[in-house]
């Protein structure tokens, strides 16, 4: 049995005809699915003729009573609805043998490892990305239309049928433009007010790059920042099959070999203003009259509001700890760094991944412990786009020791392991001489909770190549230590 659809991303012919099939009980194996563009027209499916409608509009009458019967979950329309733009000749063919177990093999709804489905699945995220790569990569070039008006044209090469699903996007978002976007296969226009679309196009119909092309890569090298480049993110999010039909691709293998240097150069300069100084917040968050938060909640809107030094107007915001309330442990740190201020979480930078490796290694969990910093703002210097990590002065890390206090009041942890002199310093009230101390459970501390002192891991990353091997596996012993002996520490 062979069935042509005249249209390759018609999802209401297809189900037409699938439906029609499994009334009438034809497996799939027993169908040849024809999807593609070219050619068109007659198809076959029960000796009837014409595609588009004729043959669903003739079937039996039985076919509704079928369809009840044979009710399929509403995710599979969906998932039918991005499967069919896929390029894929497979697609329907595929889609109906799913179509055909769901009807015979109940067990299917509930497998989530069954390999037709997992095919399909992957499809449609294959078409997502493709959907998602065009609205991100579309690039218009401006032209003189024969109607004396404006127009934009843009031409790009999807890897699936999206350009009828994407079309509207295009209409929403450049609603006010007359624009085209031609494609191999279909092309896309908007006047203004509809939508109409056409065979494809050849690249040479491309238009030359004009005024506003200059404008975009200059735009683009300004808004380029070395110290944030990310070469393996850029190629995943940016394939460089795109490349050839964005005119900024031209830009990045410059911009990229330079990044280094220019980085470099942010951070030998001398330091910038910041350019953005945050609004003192309301009074009334801080705890003037001295009480401490009652939870972690109220702590960190409180903290997010401290100006009671300089930093925090700089920071985007206070970084509190996390981890579970009760922790056997709290681990603490100096203070957030450039990413864990971004992200508004502690340890989630480069620091952070060591310490996740360390962790990884002994076994022990991230989420069983309650992961602070003494210092809850980031404290930097702006040098061009670059924030450089500065430590903050001992009169900033007093004025926020009572928010450290707080958190271990409420968190109520039972060993404190500090990691590093400024944290040292804020859980004993004392100068510490880390490389000194290190290692085992000191017995200072007013509320009876032992500290354990050791490196930070920033310190064991600014080590050099040769040094950084045996420093490691040092600090690996201290935190195991850390680990293993709270309970006799609290007993001592
Ligand atoms: N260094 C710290 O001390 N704390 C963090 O959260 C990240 C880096």
């Amino acid at each position: 049995m062979h069935v042509r659809l005249d249209d390759p991303v018609d999802l209401d012919a297809f189900r037409r005809h699938a439906r029609q099939l499994l009334a009438a009980g034809v497996p799939p194996d027993r169908v040849e699915w024809n999807g593609e563009r070219a050619g068109g027209g007659a198809a076959d499916l029960f000796g009837e003729s014409g595609e588009s409608g004729e043959a669903g509009d003739a079937a039996p009458s039985a076919a509704p009573v079928a369809a009840a019967r044979h009710a399929v979950p509403a995710s599979f329309v969906a998932l039918c609805g991005d499967v069919v733009l896929h390029r894929d000749p497979q697609r329907f063919a595929l889609l109906y043998r799913l179509l055909w177990r769901l009807a015979h093999e109940p067990a299917l709804r509930h497998d989530p490892l069954d390999a037709d489905m997992l095919q399909a699945q992957q499809m449609a995220k294959a078409v997502h990305r493709d959907i998602h790569k065009m609205r991100a990569f579309v690039r218009f070039t401006r032209v003189a239309g024969d109607d004396g008006l404006e127009h934009h044209v843009a031409w790009f090469e999807p890897d699936h049928h999206i350009v009828e699903a994407n079309a509207p996007f295009f209409a929403r978002r450049f609603a006010q433009m007359r624009w085209a976007i031609l494609t191999p296969e279909r092309c896309v226009e908007w006047n203004g007010q509809a939508l109409a679309f056409g065979e494809g196009a050849d690249r040479r119909e491309k238009p030359p790059p004009d005024a506003g092309e200059q404008l975009w890569l200059t735009y683009y090298e300004h808004i380029f920042n070395p110290a944030r480049l990310k070469v393996a993110m850029m190629r995943r999010e940016m394939p460089r099959r795109y490349w050839h039909n964005l005119p900024e691709a031209a830009l990045i293998q410059p911009l990229t070999d330079a990044a280094q240097a220019r980085s470099q150069s942010m951070i030998d300069a001398p330091p910038t203003v910041a350019r953005r100084i945050r609004a003192p917040i309301a009074l009334h968050l801080r705890p003037a009259d001295g009480t401490a938060p009652a939870d972690l909640a109220e702590l960190r809107a409180a903290a997010h509001a401290c100006r009671a030094c300089p930093i925090g107007a700089l920071a985007t915001q206070a970084v509190c700890g996390e981890g579970p309330l009760a922790a056997q442990h709290m681990l603490v740190g100096e203070q957030p760094g450039d990413q864990e201020d971004l992200a508004g979480r502690p340890f989630v930078g480069p620091a952070g991944q060591l310490l996740d490796r360390a962790m990884a290694q002994l076994g022990w969990a991230r989420d069983t412990v309650y992961l602070a910093n003494a210092v809850k703002h980031f404290k930097y210097e702006l040098r061009g786009k670059r924030r450089i990590h500065k430590t903050a002065a001992q009169r900033e890390a007093d004025a926020c020791a009572h928010w450290l206090d707080s958190e271990i009041s409420l968190v109520r942890p039972q060993g404190l392991v500090a990691l590093g002199a400024t944290a040292a310093r804020a859980l004993l009230g004392r100068p510490v001489a880390v490389q000194a101390e290190r290692g085992a459970w000191l017995h200072e501390r007013r509320d009876g909770r032992p500290v354990f002192v050791t490196l930070h891991p920033s310190a064991l990353l600014r080590l050099a190549d040769g040094e950084r091997a045996e420093a490691y596996a040092r600090w690996l012993d201290d935190l195991e230590r850390a680990r293993g002996t709270v309970s006799a520490a609290i007993a001592a």
